[in-house]
């Protein structure tokens, strides 16, 4: 039974994808969980959930104890050709983007945020000791001129 490794594509594995055909793939190795199914104490949704994409999380999630992933084994029929996986993995894509995406904004904010915080305080200073000046040069002239 898992004497033989045989490698298959995600393609061919997703096609079995049902409660009389379910193919699973946990660490790039493939199960047939069909006649585990009925027995499975997290239930036959989960199983069949995990069809079609790369389940490898979804197990661990669980945290799966020693006894379950001995007898995972038994249900072992082969390797999941890696190269054919990514579809799953671009899911994992979109965070980044966003990040690249709101960096480039957050350089623009970023330099208004530094106006405000340095710059700006600092010509109200200016502007203000400026009135000051202006304010007590004007006002000593006016009372020795009365
Ligand atoms: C051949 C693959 C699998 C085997 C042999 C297996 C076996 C087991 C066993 C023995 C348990 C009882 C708790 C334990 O001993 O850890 C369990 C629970 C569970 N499993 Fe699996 N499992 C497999 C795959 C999966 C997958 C792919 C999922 C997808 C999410 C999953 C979801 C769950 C859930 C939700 C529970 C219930 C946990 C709880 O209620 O505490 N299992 N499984």
């Amino acid at each position: 039974m898992a004497s033989n490794s045989k490698t298959f594509s995600f393609d061919e594995v997703a096609k079995h994808n049902n409660k009389k055909d379910c193919w699973i793939i946990v660490n790039g190795k493939v199960y047939d969980v069909t006649p585990f199914l009925d027995d499975h104490p997290g239930g036959d949704e989960a199983l069949l959930s995990a069809t079609e994409k790369d389940a490898t999380i979804d197990f661990e999630d669980v945290g799966h104890s020693d006894s379950a992933i001995e007898e995972m084994q038994k249900y072992y029929v082969g390797d999941i050709d890696t190269n054919t996986l990514p579809a799953a993995k671009v899911d994992n894509i979109p965070p980044p983007r966003q990040a690249v995406a709101s960096s480039s904004s957050n350089e623009s904010s970023g330099f208004v945020l530094k106006f405000l915080q340095y710059v700006l305080p600092l010509l109200i200073l200016g502007f203000a000791y400026a009135l000051q000046y202006y304010g007590k040069s004007s006002k000593p002239s006016e009372p020795s001129e009365s």
